[in-house]
């Protein structure tokens, strides 16, 4: 039987602290599936259809990892791919609350399904996608912390939000 994990999340936009967990969890599992949550409720970024097209170019040619995106439920999500495991990266302890919170409502959702937690490379420990959106916007650079597809995309991003404001006001 395939060892097949779910690592869900916004990836709004993935960073390299997310492409750390990936890389890592590739190791455990024979296939990781990226799934990237739909979520019309919340103000995001980039696309659902961008998030994913950023992360399969990312990943291009790697067999053993899938990016998919879901809008249901996770354990829903979950159980439909025939997975067990729900694999997601923790950071500093303020992670944890949040985190041990939604495992344990999973739990209780689905029982058969676990969640693993992954502790962050010291390196991106302190990294995530809304510092970077923050710095991004601000015109900072966020070289090393996102991967190069990113950096450029979200320059398009800002560029272009930044030309509908002017044209709105001129
Ligand atoms: O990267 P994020 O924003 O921390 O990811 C959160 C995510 C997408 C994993 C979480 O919001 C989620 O699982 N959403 C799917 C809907 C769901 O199952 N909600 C109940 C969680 S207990």
């Amino acid at each position: 039987m395939k060892k097949v994990a779910i690592y869900p999340g916004s990836f709004d936009p993935i960073t390299n602290g997310h492409v750390d967990i990936i890389e890592r969890g590739v190791e455990i599992f024979d296939e990781l599936i990226v799934a990237v949550a739909h979520n019309p409720q919340k103000a995001n970024l980039f696309s659902e259809k961008e998030r994913v097209d950023m992360i399969r170019q990312i990943f291009k040619g790697r067999k053993n990892i899938e990016v998919d995106s879901f809008s249901c439920l996770l354990v829903d999500y979950v159980a439909r791919r025939q997975a067990k495991v729900i694999m997601k990266g923790l950071r500093f302890v303020s992670d944890f609350e949040y985190e041990f919170q939604m495992a344990l409502t999973n739990r209780r959702m689905n029982s058969q399904i676990e969640t693993l937690f992954m502790m962050a490379s010291e390196p991106y420990s302190y990294l995530s996608s809304g510092l970077v959106k923050e710095i991004a916007s601000l015109e900072g650079s966020v070289s090393g912390m996102v991967p190069k597809l990113v950096e450029k995309r979200l320059r398009e991003k800002l560029q272009k939000k930044g030309k509908g404001k002017k044209d709105a006001v001129s």
